[in-house]
């Protein structure tokens, strides 16, 4: 049977032998150590589902890095990106190109309050690299808050800015980045017994450290709406409204990271919609804008920020900001997704299939300790010990029972979304009833992989 790519099994597998040479001999990859790498070959990819170099079909439930929000291969944006690229493939940012401009609009009319210019990147790191260049200089202020258990990318602000291990060899005690804990019931630094308690106590926590870093310092909170690779945690009700408040309170702005939770991963199109009348003062985007086909991510920008810059030029810019080539395919993206409901799919599938299905899970498989989300966006915290909820690999690192895990997952044919002691269910928007039940019914069986590490 040929691949979807119209590859043969025999040429996929020669291809892939030679470009797995290649690889370990010439690439050098992302967050880590070089000599310890056996990576997967991907030789062809189709809505919801990957083939290895070998030809194994698997199950996409990782949505590569939680990116292909519409899945892979969506006919309306190849056709869009090969049209755009036969018409004009690329134009400086000074110009004024119809990609560029139907991108920002289609963008604008859908992030929430009036964040209506769109500042574009190649990514999701730069973009908050700018959105806090733009609070620093909007506001006078240099520090800028965020929360320990987040991500917001692997360029020096954004890695000083991110909570997690991944910072600490980064950071030299010079980005003016200071963290405060989020609310996170499940592990709740407030001793909390309710989310009404987590989110009371967690506010003032973050007003504590904001008085006591001096209001008059600080230019920016910067939060996931619902932070993604830290674990999924959604802010209980009332935090996100009390975050707006205190930024208002004392004249900092609020800067909403979606570039995880954008784009339809939550259910809705921003996942600040979860949290009624929440407007952040800068928006930042990436991954789900166009599903990661071309390098693009963006900063959304409200008009009271943006009017700092009509008569003062904004110091920053990128050869490829706005490329035709990334918007094209935003574009194509962003009415595909409207005309194909795939924002109503999420939040029906989480609902009807997914929610259900992962409590299932947790009834009769004692590694699973919690199991938190919505939507296409979903987290399975495994412990050892659901009474003490030891997690099945520390915090910042992995373990054997882990690693055995995300093994038995991928020779079961499903791939996973990993992070420490975390599996991460994030189908693409598109997964259909029967996916995500496919998906569920591997995860039953690994599962107990699992459980035999609990007590
Ligand atoms: C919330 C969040 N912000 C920023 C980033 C960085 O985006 P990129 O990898 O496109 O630079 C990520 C990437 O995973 C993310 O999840």
């Amino acid at each position: 049977m040929t691949l979807p790519n119209g590859l043969t099994p025999e040429t996929a597998r020669a291809a892939a032998e030679r470009a797995y040479e290649l690889d370990r001999r010439h690439v050098f990859h992302s967050w880590s150590a070089q000599a310890h790498l056996d990576p997967m070959t991907i030789s062809a990819a189709q809505g919801c589902y990957v083939w290895d170099g070998e030809g194994n079909r698997l199950l996409d439930f990782s949505s590569q890095m939680v990116n292909t929000n519409i899945g892979h291969q969506h006919p309306k944006v190849v056709a869009a990106v090969q049209q755009q690229a036969a018409k004009l493939c690329t134009v400086a940012p000074p110009h004024v190109n119809d990609a560029r401009s139907e991108a920002a609009r289609l963008i604008a009319e859908r992030t929430p309050g009036e964040l209506n210019k769109i500042f574009f990147t190649n990514g999701g790191a730069e973009a908050i690299e700018h959105a806090v260049r733009l609070a620093r200089l909007h506001t006078g202020r240099y520090k800028v808050l965020t929360r320990y258990r987040s991500y917001h990318g692997g360029t020096e602000t954004a890695i000083n800015l991110t909570g997690d291990p991944r910072r600490w060899p980064n950071d030299h005690g010079n980005s003016g980045v200071v963290h405060f804990f989020g609310p996170f019931l499940y592990r709740t630094q407030f001793h909390a017994t309710n989310e009404t308690e987590e989110a009371e106590r967690a506010l003032a926590h973050l007003e504590q450290t904001i008085v006591f870093e001096g209001p008059s310092t600080i230019a920016a909170i910067v939060l996931e709406s619902i932070p993604g690779t830290a674990g999924i945690m959604i802010p209980p009700p009332g935090y996100m409204a009390g975050v707006r408040a205190l930024c208002d309170k004392y004249g900092i702005l609020f800067i909403a990271d979606e570039v995880m939770s954008g784009f339809g991963r939550t259910g809705k199109w921003f996942a600040i919609e979860h949290f009624e009348g929440v407007v952040p003062d800068l928006l930042t985007f990436a991954k789900g804008v166009n599903s990661g086909y071309v390098p693009l991510g963006g900063v959304a920008i409200s008009p009271a920020v943006a009017a700092t810059f009509d008569d003062r030029p904004y110091p920053g810019g990128l050869t490829y900001s706005g490329h035709p080539l990334a918007t094209a395919a935003a574009v194509a993206t962003i009415n595909a997704m409207a005309d194909e409901h795939l924002i109503e799919n999420a939040a029906e599938i989480g609902d009807r299939v997914l929610r259900p299905g992962l409590r299932e899970l947790a009834a009769h498989h004692p590694s699973i300790g919690e199991v938190r989300g919505t939507g296409v966006f979903w987290a399975l915290e495994l412990v050892r010990d659901r009474a003490t909820r030891e997690p099945l690999a520390p915090y910042g690192g992995t373990s054997p029972a882990m690693t055995e895990v995300v093994a038995a997952a991928r020779a079961a044919g499903l791939l996973m979304f990993v992070n420490f002691n975390r599996l991460h269910v994030v189908p693409p928007c598109i997964v259909g009833e029967a996916e995500a039940k496919e998906g569920l019914a591997i995860l039953d069986r690994v599962l107990t992989v699992a459980d035999q590490h609990t007590s």
